[in-house]
């Protein structure tokens, strides 16, 4: 038994893939260390936990991009253009998690389960930070060094709908976040007609198990926001042998040509982003995708399906999903789209504006997340680089980022000069201001650049367990004083960049960077000082698809330095 009364060297919160990676790195490195994962769940893998998969959840990653490359993930029994499903990955992600024990302990054996913290604060004790982090229960542990990967998808959002006046609303409001524990109800004879709200890819998830069990299903999307998500077809374009499209974006070839921060401006950036020739290939090659994934789709073959056509092109697509079941498109087909928001909920109505009534059993809000992170206070998130309601911002905050990102915006349009012009895309629907974290994870401020603290997976791309694991590396060496150190200057100026360019190339303050984590995971990799050019040729470099395998072995090459 461990002394829970001696601080840890580690506490990591979340159990999901960034937090096991997150702790395996650190043992791998550190295997004597004492170290502590506090979950809030009774089970590990996050939003792959089992009691999160719901009937039909299939992965958007195909095979050898939703795994570990320290541990090779099992072939799944069926696939789907190499896409498989939800509960193959949470059979995975526990088995990794009991797969290696140090000091004589799994990572299994080092989980808190149903430890959900609530708060956390610090103080210099003999010279050193100490966090104490506090649960709702009551329970508290302290330690000398803090990661927090509590994921992006799990403090559900749900907006305030307005009742009428004497006319309760009957039937549930069930957020997606609990679609997998609702299955039974919704997919019971108890339930006949559901709507369901919300544009993007939970949504498609959740019309396709309602509309599969057999469901009358009106889905409402929302005239003045972002619109449908664009739904990217898994099937490849027939060249270079490729099994699946996530192979395609994920070739250096395809990967140079979007405007990415994180690409160094060397002679490929200049040629792609600032040559009149560069910029009118990469245009085309992104016309080239839309068409093909707008034309897999059917939106113009099918007039059900033509309110599911995106506002806007691939390029400035702002949520990505995978149409990732065989049927997506003549599934959805049977759902009734109405473009329209929601005036009001009566009785067992939902009032759309204009007056049209809907009635259903069930409402399911596919209405997003919470960006923040709950236990920390406006104050604490504020001094850590977190994002913090809107309406809670202080002046000066706000007066000195923007102050930083007008000034870095000047540079994203002289490094890509494409992106100065915009599509019309509908603003002021953001609730939370943008994370200013360094390189995504570390606060600028000086009194949190101690290396005591940091933030994992706040930022979604395609291949959540690539960028975990590489995330990881960088952070155990970061922690623990191996990385050059940056300014508060130097980290701010990064910082403005990065949210300058998110706002152009993405539209918006958002947290999803789709086309871009290879670039990402290179930029880390030169800051720990090991090549990021993998592949085994210069042709294959450029054409070769990366998956995981092309960073086995990261950790006995950071050792190795
Ligand atoms: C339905 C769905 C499907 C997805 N599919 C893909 C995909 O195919 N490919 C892909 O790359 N990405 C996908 N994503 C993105 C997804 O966010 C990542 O796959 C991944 O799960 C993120 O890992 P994480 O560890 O950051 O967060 P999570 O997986 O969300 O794990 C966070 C953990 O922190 C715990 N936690 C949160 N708050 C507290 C607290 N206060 N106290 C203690 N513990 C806490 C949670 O219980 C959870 O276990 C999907 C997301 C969703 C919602
Ligand atoms: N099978 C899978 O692999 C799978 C399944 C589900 C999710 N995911 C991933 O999980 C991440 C999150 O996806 P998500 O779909 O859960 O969330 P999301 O991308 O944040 O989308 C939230 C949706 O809710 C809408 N919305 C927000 N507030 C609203 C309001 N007040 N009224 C009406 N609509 C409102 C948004 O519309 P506006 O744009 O108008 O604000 C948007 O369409 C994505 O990365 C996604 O790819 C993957």
């Amino acid at each position: 038994m461990q002394d829970n009364s001696l601080p840890y060297e580690l506490v990591v919160i979340g159990a999901g893939p960034h937090g096991l990676i997150a702790a395996h790195t650190w043992l791998e490195l550190y295997p004597e260390s004492r170290v502590a994962i506090l979950e809030a769940e009774e089970e590990v893998g996050g939003t792959w936990a089992k009691g999160r998969i719901y009937p039909g959840m299939m992965t958007q990653s195909p095979v050898g991009k939703i795994e570990f490359s320290c541990y090779p993930m099992p072939p799944p029994e069926t696939t789907f253009l190499q896409l498989m499903s939800g509960s193959h990955v949470s059979a995975y992600l526990e088995a990794f998690s009991q797969h290696k024990s140090w000091a004589g302990k799994s990572l299994r054996d080092r989980v808190k389960f149903k430890f959900d913290v609530d708060s956390v604060s610090w103080a210099e004790i003999d010279g050193a930070r100490l966090y104490t982090i506090r649960s709702s229960s009551g329970e508290s542990v302290t330690c000398r060094k803090l990661m927090v990967a509590t994921g992006l998808t799990n403090i559900p959002y749900l907006p305030a709908f307005k009742i009428e006046e004497g006319k309760e609303f009957l039937p549930p409001i069930i957020h997606c976040k609990y679609l997998a524990k609702n299955a039974d109800f919704l997919l019971s004879p108890a339930v006949q007609k559901v709507v369901v709200l919300g544009g993007a890819k939970s949504a498609f998830d959740t019309v396709q198990m309602l509309i599969n069990g057999g469901k009358e299903v009106t889905w409402i999307i929302r005239a003045d926001g972002a619109g449908p998500a664009c739904m990217g077809d898994p099937k490849p374009p027939p060249i270079f042998g490729l099994k699946n499209s996530s192979e395609l974006v994920s070739t250096r070839f395809v990967s140079k040509l979007s405007p990415s921060i994180f690409e160094p401006v060397d002679a490929w950036a200049r040629l792609w982003h600032q040559s009149k020739i560069g910029i009118a290939i990469s245009a085309f090659f992104w016309r080239l995708i839309t068409l093909k994934w707008w034309t897999a789709a059917g939106y113009d073959r099918d007039e059900r399906l033509l309110p599911l056509k995106p506002d806007r092109p691939v390029y400035y697509v702002q949520t990505l999903g995978i149409a990732n079941a065989a049927d997506t498109w003549e599934t959805v087909a049977k759902a009734k789209v109405v473009r329209k928001g929601i005036e009001r909920l009566s009785g067992r109505d939902v009032v759309l504006s204009g007056g049209e009534e809907v009635a259903c059993d069930a409402l399911i809000a596919c209405t997003g997340w919470d960006a923040k992170v709950g236990f920390f206070s406006t104050e604490q998130s504020a001094g850590l680089g977190l994002p913090v309601d809107l309406k809670e911002e202080s002046v000066s905050d706000r007066k000195h980022w923007e102050a930083l990102i007008e000034e870095a915006d000047k540079e994203v349009l002289l490094r890509f000069p494409r992106l100065e012009e915009q599509p019309a895309f509908p603003t002021g629907k953001g609730r939370t201001s943008s994370a200013k974290l360094y390189r995504c994870m570390v606060p600028t401020n000086p009194e949190f650049n101690d290396g005591s603290i940091l933030f994992l997976g706040h930022f979604i791309t395609r291949d959540t367990m690539t960028l975990a694991e590489i995330q990881a590396l960088w952070a155990v060496a970061h922690m623990n004083g191996k990385l050059s150190k940056k300014t508060e200057e130097e980290m701010e100026e990064d910082v403005a960049l990065v949210i300058a360019w998110r706002r152009r190339r993405y539209l918006g303050d958002g947290h999803t960077f789709l086309f871009d984590g290879h670039e990402y995971y290179s930029q880390l990799l030169r800051d720990l000082g090991i090549n990021d050019v993998r592949k085994s040729s210069g042709w294959r470099e450029i054409f070769s698809p990366y998956d995981v395998h092309d960073y086995r072995g990261l950790i006995d090459e950071y050792k190795a330095l």
